[in-house]
């Protein structure tokens, strides 16, 4: 394989990322400069569309600008764009995919669209040789799916939350408890100090076959029994925050155990937001070993969201021949 310099751009939620990697034999991170927006959104309690929207317009110059110096390559150098085209929050899509547009117009590096999605399903590849095909829990923000990938652009879909997304359940959760944004890295730091058998929740999905997820009445045993407690001491959210956790990950844990079983996959991927949950990690670690499968996870900062996950995606897409040409990819409409 030929060595490549590739540009990763990600605008579709709250953090403006820009990457850029070196990919040939191996995968090389020269750069990867993520800029969050927590303080801009925290009087909210979640991220605000349009607020979002202009800060990855504010910022995306400045944060492409520190990628490719912290990489000491020129733009032109790049032998590729790689930018989030959607899902996600439009006007962040808008923002980081019309600068990618302009780099490439300006440079005439070739530009890829990459699926949001598409980056978590290969991030683990950032840091790790990933054997294909591998069952892949993929929990976001916005996303919950076991999905069997079998090499970029080519995923079977298992199951799919029914409701809310994990990511979402942690957020909303931690909010109707009081804790800060994001609400994943919240729960987990205050159950700590907590009793996870203190407040008893319900198995979502208990006994229904298939993979499929569903939050919602994990959400809605937090607000009631949050309610009957209240006013709430820190010992009560600790034990609250831990009761919910422990009941998310068996959630997750036991879908994914029996995906595992059923596809007979020998190598398990996590990714995504969630993925960055300590118990979650510890869980499907303990499952892959009982089930004689290799474990593989991205390392923290490449759980959340990134632009190395992107320019990699990008690379797979364009070396897989799957990526659209030059015109189809100027011409393209990002979407929600
Ligand atoms: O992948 P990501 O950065 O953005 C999306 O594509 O959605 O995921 C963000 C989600 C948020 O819901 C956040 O609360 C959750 O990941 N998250 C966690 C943890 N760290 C982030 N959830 C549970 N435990 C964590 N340690
Ligand atoms: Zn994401």
């Amino acid at each position: 394989r030929q060595e490549r310099l590739v540009f990763g751009i990600e605008s579709s939620c709250d953090d403006t990322a820009a990457a850029v990697l070196r990919i040939g034999e191996r995968v090389e991170i020269l750069s990867s400069i993520v800029r969050g927006q927590d303080e801009a959104h925290a009087p909210f309690g979640g991220v605000v569309p349009e607020i979002a929207a202009r800060a990855h317009a504010d910022r995306i110059d400045q944060v492409a600008a520190e990628a490719l110096r912290e990489a000491g390559v020129t733009a032109v150098a790049l032998d590729l764009i790689a930018a989030t085209a959607g899902p996600g929050l439009i006007g962040g899509v808008m923002a980081g995919f019309t600068f990618a547009k302009g780099l490439s117009l300006a440079t005439g590096v070739p530009l890829v669209p990459v699926n949001h999605l598409e980056g978590h399903a290969l991030s683990a590849g950032l840091e790790h040789d990933v054997p294909l095909p591998y069952l892949l829990l993929l929990v976001s923000g916005g996303h919950s799916q076991l999905l069997l990938i079998e090499g970029a652009g080519k995923a079977k879909r298992l199951g799919t939350t029914i409701d809310d997304a994990a990511g979402e359940a942690f957020d909303k959760t931690a909010k109707l408890m009081g804790l800060g944004v994001p609400g994943g890295p919240a729960i987990q730091r205050v159950a700590e100090e907590g009793d996870a058998e203190r407040f008893a929740m319900p198995r979502p999905l208990l006994g229904r076959k298939g993979f499929d997820f569903s939050f919602s009445g994990l959400k809605t045993a937090v607000r009631q029994a949050a309610e009957e407690a209240a006013p709430l001491s820190d010992q009560d959210r600790a034990d609250l925050a831990a009761s919910f956790q422990a009941a998310a990950v068996k959630h997750l844990a036991s879908r994914t155990e029996a995906a595992l079983r059923e596809t007979g996959a020998t190598t398990l991927v996590a990714a995504g937001g969630v993925a960055a949950n300590a118990m979650l990690r510890a869980r499907l670690e303990e499952i892959a070993e009982a089930e004689g499968a290799g474990f593989l996870v991205p390392g923290l900062k490449y759980c959340t969201d990134n632009a190395a996950m992107i320019a990699l995606a990008g690379a797979r897409l364009h070396e897989a021949g799957l990526a659209p040409t030059q015109e189809d990819a100027l011409a393209l409409a990002p979407r929600p």
